[in-house]
C-alpha cells in the first residue's frame, strides 16, 4: 500500500496528477455480492442502513475484494423522508414506497424539518465506524440525493417513468415547488455537513432522474437550488460530485449548477462530456453497466477506450454511468479495476 492509494482519488477530484487513475464503483456494495445477499437473508434493507455496525459491514465488503481506491457508506438517499414524516418502506421487487406523498401546500408546511445528528444519527454512527476501519487505506464518500431527485419520489411516492406530478407542480405551482425544494436544500445542507463532521471525506449528490428536464426547466427549476447546496457546502472543504444520468444534452447546466466533479453516464463519448463540462473541472464516469455482463476482451475494449479518451488528463475518476446492476459477475467487477489500474497511457 503506498501514499497514494490513499490520496488517488481525492487528488483526482481536485484536479491534482495521481500515479495511476483512481476506481471505484456507485453500489459497489450489494445485490452483486454473496456476502451481501447472506446477510439480506436476516436482514431488511433498512435494517442493514439503520444498523451501523451491520452498514459498516456492508460498506467494507466490496473493498478488498474489488480493489477500489474509495469506499462509499452504505445508506439510501430516501433515509431522510422517514424523520421529514412522508414515511418510507422498501417492498421486495418495486423498490421503494413513500406511503405519503406530499400533494399540496398543507402536506409541504406539514413536513418536519429534520436535525441530523439525532434523526440520522446512525448514518453518523456508520461513517465514524468506518473510518475507523480503513483510515490510512482509502478516503470514505459521503452522500445525498439531489434536491429534485428526493423531491421527485416525496411527490411521485415512489419510481415514476414520466414524474408527471413533480413536474405539474413546477409547471402549475412554482411558488409550492420552490417551497418545498426550499426544505429540502435546508434539509440536505445539515444531513452532509454532519456526515462530513463524522468524517466522510468528500460528497456525492445524486440527482439520478434529472435527466427528464428540458434544457430551460432544469435551469429554472432545478438548477439554482443544486446551486445553493454545493455552494453551502464548500464551506465543509470536502469535494462534491455532482453526480446525474441522462444528462447528455444538460451538461453545461450540470456544470453551471456546480461541484468538483461532474459525473455522467455512458449516453455520451467521454472527451465530448469534458469538452462541454469544461476542462477546469474533474469527471467521473462513464462505463455502461450492462457492459459488466460481456466477455473481458469486450469490458477491456471499452475500458481503454475511455483511457485513450481521457488521454491521461488529471482529473478523471474512473466509474460506471450508473450503479452496479443486481447479478452482474464480481470477477468482472474486479477485472476492470485492474485494467484500469494497470492502464498505461501511450
Ligand atoms: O453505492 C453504494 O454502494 C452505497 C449504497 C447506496 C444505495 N442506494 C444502496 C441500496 C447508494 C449510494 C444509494 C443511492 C440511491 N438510492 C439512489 C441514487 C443512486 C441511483 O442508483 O440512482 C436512488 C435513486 C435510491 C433509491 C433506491 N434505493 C431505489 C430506487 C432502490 C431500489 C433499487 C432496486 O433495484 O430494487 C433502492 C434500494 C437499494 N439501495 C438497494 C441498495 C443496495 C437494494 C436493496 C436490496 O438489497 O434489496
Amino acid at each position: 500500500m503506498t501514499e497514494d492509494n490513499q490520496y488517488r482519488f481525492l487528488k483526482a477530484c481536485r484536479g491534482e496528477p495521481t500515479d495511476i487513475t483512481p476506481i471505484w464503483f456507485m453500489r459497489q456494495a450489494g445485490r452483486y455480492m454473496k456476502a451481501y445477499r447472506d446477510l439480506k437473508e436476516k436482514y431488511s434493507f433498512l435494517e442493514l442502513c439503520k444498523n451501523s455496525e451491520l452498514a459498516t459491514e456492508v460498506t467494507l465488503q466490496p473493498l478488498e475484494v474489488l480493489g477500489v481506491d474509495a469506499a462509499i457508506i452504505f445508506a439510501d438517499i430516501l433515509l431522510p423522508l422517514e424523520p421529514m414524516g412522508t414515511g418510507l418502506e422498501f417492498t421486495a421487487g418495486d423498490g421503494p414506497v413513500i406511503p405519503r406523498p406530499v400533494k399540496n401546500q398543507k402536506d409541504i408546511e406539514k413536513l418536519r424539518p429534520v436535525n441530523a445528528e439525532e434523526d440520522l444519527e446512525f448514518v453518523g454512527d456508520a461513517i465514524r465506524q468506518v473510518r475507523k476501519e480503513i483510515s490510512g487505506k482509502m478516503p470514505l464518500i459521503g452522500f445525498a440525493g439531489a434536491p429534485f431527485t428526493l423531491c421527485s419520489y416525496m411527490i411521485e411516492g415512489g419510481k415514476s417513468r414520466d414524474f408527471t406530478t413533480t413536474k405539474l407542480m413546477m409547471f402549475e405551482t412554482p411558488e409550492l415547488w420552490g417551497l418545498l425544494m426550499d426544505k429540502v436544500c435546508i434539509m440536505l445542507v445539515d444531513y452532509l455537513t454532519m456526515q462530513v463532521k463524522a468524517g466522510a471525506q468528500a460528497l456525492q449528490i445524486f440527482d439520478s432522474w434529472v435527466g427528464c428536464m428540458s434544457p430551460q426547466d432544469y435551469k429554472r427549476y432545478i438548477m439554482p437550488y443544486t446551486q445553493r447546496i454545493i455552494s453551502r457546502l464548500k464551506e465543509t472543504g470536502v469535494p462534491i460530485i455532482n453526480f446525474t444520468t441522462g444528462t447528455s444534452t444538460l451538461l453545461d447546466s450540470v456544470s453551471e449548477a456546480g461541484g468538483d466533479v461532474i459525473s455522467f453516464d455512458w449516453r455520451i463519448n467521454i472527451d465530448d462530456a469534458w469538452e462541454k463540462i469544461g476542462h477546469d473541472r474533474s469527471i467521473q464516469g462513464n462505463l455502461d453497466p450492462t457492459l459488466l455482463f460481456a466477455p473481458i476482451p469486450i469490458i477491456r475494449e471499452r475500458v481503454h477506450d475511455i483511457m485513450k479518451r481521457v488521454g491521461g488528463r488529471s482529473g478523471h475518476i474512473f466509474n460506471l454511468g450508473h450503479g452496479i446492476l443486481q447479478h452482474t459477475p464480481v470477477d468482472h467487477v474486479k477485472a476492470v479495476v485492474d485494467m484500469v489500474h494497470e492502464y498505461k497511457h501511450e
